[in-house]
């Protein structure tokens, strides 16, 4: 657990550091990849003991007998979450993205409405767009750099025609862990438009130090028959690379049609992603975890100071995630000239904010689970880049 070793990913087909030059145009040498959210740690020991059982075998038939897994899924909901889950509530997918994808399908029909409550994860909006349904942003209100929910005006918005509501918690961008009360209100929200709610609770074991995530479906037990909740192992542990996820449907109706159209495309487990979530889903995992969060609130802590000092670029204070969501609004600048600035000055690839909706064309976010060492270092270039506005 050496979160402060720097590891050389350059050359392993890393999406974060080898396609950071053609689609930031930051070379990986001198540059620093804080995009794409993967980290640069080594997920715990027994995730890599899973594996290198399985390459000592060498054989890499078919997966079965998923008890083991289920009750690893099981026990961390329990001990880590709070929360009761029957294993057959759950099902395998390839990710959150194809779980995204799947509940857009069995859901809703072609041209009906999902809602996002935006700036949020960019790959929502573009499943729904690609599965031809709208997409029916409703804007995060920003209270003094920190998001809350408008759920008047939102009321107000709607139509009829939305059949979903991804939410997303904690938030990404923006960090917040939504407290009890705006949880029930987004499930009031939910049940007033007859939404089916899907939960996408990825980020729900990166709490940092201060907050407490709570599980939708604990929050708001009465919407158990609207409800779909996403984990995974993926972005807790590092091994986003598995492409495995779980979509936790309780309600039986909501898991027939989930089922049918997984049935209908015909997908099934990867065995290396089933050894390495059950792996990781363990107290070795469980002691990982909070050493990794520990120092990713170290990490937040130094880059919040850095980014502080910089007049006109303000951090919003992360609850939860290790995506950090600057807004350059304060500078004055418009967006290409902020963006080349971090970009050609700083030699820092962030993704663009306006990606993930309305709201967020100010902003971009900076990946910080990287060893500290980057953090200071993108601090110190940032502060180079706008030493102007000292
Ligand atoms: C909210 C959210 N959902 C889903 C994903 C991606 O999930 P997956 O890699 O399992 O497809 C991310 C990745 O950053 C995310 O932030």
């Amino acid at each position: 657990m050496n979160f402060d070793e720097i590891i050389d990913r350059t050359g392993t087909h890393s999406s974060k550091w080898d396609m950071m030059e053609p689609l930031y145009g930051v070379g990986p040498k001198d540059g620093l990849a804080m995009w794409v959210a993967d980290m640069d740690f080594r997920p715990p020991q027994s995730v890599q003991r899973a594996l290198e059982a399985m390459t000592a075998h060498g054989i890499y038939g078919y997966f079965g007998d998923d008890r083991a897994y289920l009750e690893a899924i099981c026990w961390w909901m329990r001990e880590r979450h709070g929360w009761q889950v029957d294993p057959k509530w759950i099902f395998t997918v390839h990710g959150l993205v194809n779980g995204t994808g799947l509940c857009v399908e069995a859901f809703t029909a072609p041209g009906d409405g999902v809602v996002l409550m935006t700036p949020v994860y960019h790959a929502f909006a573009r499943v729904i767009k690609a599965a031809g349904r709208r997409v029916v942003e409703c804007p995060l209100a920003n209270e003094d750099g920190r998001y809350g929910l408008d759920i008047a005006a939102w009321d107000a918005m709607m139509t009829g025609s939305e059949r979903m509501l991804i939410l997303c918690s904690p938030h990404n961008p923006g960090g917040r862990v939504w407290t009890a009360g705006e949880l029930r209100a987004i499930a009031d929200f939910a049940k007033r438009h007859d939404l089916v709610l899907v939960s996408d609770e990825i980020h729900h074991d990166l709490v940092l130090p201060g907050a407490r995530h709570r599980v939708m479906a604990t929050a708001a037990p009465d919407i158990a028959d609207r409800l779909v909740t996403m984990t995974a192992s993926t972005k807790t542990f590092n091994i986003a690379g598995a492409h495995i996820g779980n979509v936790i449907i309780a309600d039986e109706t909501l898991r027939a049609r989930f089922a049918a159209k997984v049935n209908a495309l015909g997908i099934s487990p990867n065995s290396f992603g089933m050894h390495m979530a059950t792996a990781a889903y363990s107290p070795e995992g469980a002691a990982w975890v909070d050493a990794l969060v520990a120092y990713l609130d170290g990490n937040r802590q130094v880059f919040d100071a850095g980014v502080a000092a910089v007049p006109g670029l303000a951090s919003m204070a992360l609850e939860a995630t290790y995506l950090a969501w600057v807004d350059f609004a304060g500078t004055g600048m418009a967006p290409a000239e902020f963006i080349a600035r971090v970009e050609k000055d700083a030699g820092i690839a962030a993704n663009h904010g306006a990606t993930f909706g309305k709201g967020g064309e100010s902003f971009l976010r900076f990946n910080l689970a990287t060893p500290r060492a980057r953090v200071a270092e993108a601090v110190e270039r940032l502060q180079s880049a706008f030493a102007d506005l000292q």
